[in-house]
């Protein structure tokens, strides 16, 4: 069975080569891009796109530097709205968040009415569907501006924490914002809109109007749209770009060229607090997404710590798996919340949905080749050792102890962790329950390593809470039933 034991073997720790900011902040891009309903990619396009744009309208270096890292972190705040959407929309959220991005939503024309119509309470009857779009037509404005809050504040109160300079940080804050002011969450018109959100809010609208439409409509929309939502010099810049050639083959290229847009790449490594940072935060954007995984991400870390300092394990092992942990459901963010809060039992399609959850985890963290190891620990966390798990199926000798300890530390906060909207399990009936589950499907060394820790589990736990608390406050969820099968997905 394979151990972690050499220093050598523990990647996801800072010191090693070639780990920058911008290459960690790419991989972590692409679980915006699963909550925003775009193919993975999404952001790296955008930041090839905003980038050349930049530079045609001749911004200076810092302004640049800025502005790459916004560009990749632009949705930091998409989880925050994705409950209340879910339940505004009475249906999934991302495809909503998808198609969103194709409407010219400020027009009460055919192509918005077809969008509500394609997304309010699909399943519903004809009835619940026509007052549902009376009701957001009547307060369309209103609606829109408190969903764009709730992701511009947060977003940017993310990406202060993570590191991001205020400028990078307020340009997060004003991406919705439209030149003629008719935007979000403030209503900003023309030069009082930052300019590097002007830049972001073009280059984002591009590359979904090119992937889904091809660059003749995305040419055609700039145009159209100019003076209206985008500044016209920047889709001057734009069109010079695109008169000159190049700029659609350099966006095809961003996943390989991403690293190389930054105007200080090199000399960017990140640090260990910068990773610990990064680490907390998309924690805390996957738990925000809804009620039911209210912090369980913290959760699922601070009883694996426990776990891990219980069996003896080093320094930097344990930070490893802290990391693992943290990070361990970002896959989730492609879950719609019409999946994690449906009332009822999940029906297949919906479980394959479900179990896609820790492949995504593992291709966004392996991106970062110095994360190798962490990603197959935090991609392990629903494997069982008869092979009976997802979402690969591997067997006890594929399952290092690290995976062991973060598989037993999922069921552990999925059953004992209080939510707002219910009480813990009793601890006996929680042991009781995964004693189960040894020795087939869970290591009966991590469940004992546990028993004599878990007093200690919640007091990492809370660390890891006050840590992260900084980025914003939790949004305290609505009680509610919580699903069946909840604590399992
Ligand atoms: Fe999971
Ligand atoms: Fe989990």
């Amino acid at each position: 069975m394979p151990t972690l034991t050499s220093p050598a073997s523990a990647p996801g720790v800072a010191g090693e080569d070639g780990l920058s900011m911008p290459r960690i902040l790419a991989a972590f891009s692409c679980a915006l891009d699963l909550t925003e309903g775009q193919p993975l990619g999404h952001a790296e396009r955008c930041c090839a796109a905003g980038m050349n744009i930049g530079r045609e309208m001749g911004l200076p270096e810092p302004e640049l530097q800025d502005l790459y890292y916004a560009l990749l972190m632009k949705d930091l705040g998409c989880s925050a709205n994705s409950s209340k959407m879910y339940h505004l929309l009475g249906s999934d959220d991302i495809s909503a968040k998808r198609d969103i991005k194709t409407t010219d939503w400020t027009r009460a024309n055919w192509e918005s009415f077809e969008y509500a119509r394609n997304h309010l309470r699909r399943g519903g009857t004809f009835l619940a569907r026509v007052r549902a779009l009376a009701e957001m037509g009547a307060g369309r404005v209103r609606t829109a501006r408190s969903l764009v809050q709730l992701r511009c504040e947060r977003g940017a109160g993310i990406a202060r924490r993570i590191g991001l300079s205020e400028a990078a940080a307020e340009a997060i804050y004003s991406l919705d914002e439209m030149w003629n002011g008719s935007g979000h969450p403030q209503g900003r018109r023309g030069e009082e809109i930052p300019r590097l959100s002007r830049i972001m809010s073009l280059a984002q609208s591009l590359d979904v109007f090119y992937v889904t439409r091809g660059a003749f409509a995305a040419e055609e929309m700039a145009r159209r749209r100019r003076w209206r939502w985008f500044d016209p010099d920047v889709v001057r810049a734009f069109q010079s770009l695109v008169a000159r050639g190049r700029f659609w083959e350099q966006m095809d290229r961003a996943r390989e060229n991403v690293g190389g847009l930054s105007p200080r790449a090199a000399s960017q490594p990140a640090g260990e607090a910068q990773i610990e940072n990064i680490c907390l935060a998309f924690a805390d954007i996957v738990d925000a997404k809804s009620p039911y995984t209210y912090r369980h991400s913290a959760g699922v870390a601070g009883a694996a710590v426990a776990m891990a300092q219980t069996m003896g394990m080093d320094e930097r092992d344990i930070t490893l798996i802290r990391r693992a942990a943290l990070l361990h459901d970002l896959g989730k963010l492609s879950v719609s919340n019409a999946i994690l809060e449906k009332p009822g039992q999940l029906d297949r399609a919906e479980w394959e949905i479900v179990k896609r959850h820790p492949y995504y985890t593992y291709e966004i963290l392996r991106r970062v080749p110095q994360f190798e190891l962490l990603a197959e620990i935090a991609a392990s966390h629903h494997e069982k050792l008869d092979g009976s798990g997802y979402f690969r199926g591997y067997k006890a000798e594929q399952l290092p102890l690290a995976a062991r300890i973060l598989a037993v530390a999922d069921i552990y906060d999925a059953l004992a962790a209080r939510r707002p909207y219910r009480d813990a399990m009793p601890i006996e009936k929680v042991f009781r329950v995964m004693e189960n589950e040894t020795p087939a499907k869970i290591d009966g060394r991590c469940v004992e390593a546990l028993k004599h820790s878990h007093p200690r589990a919640e007091a990492f736990t809370s660390d890891l809470l006050r840590l992260s608390s900084s980025v914003t406050s939790h949004r305290q969820p609505s009680p509610a039933v919580e699903p069946a099968h909840a604590a399992s997905r």
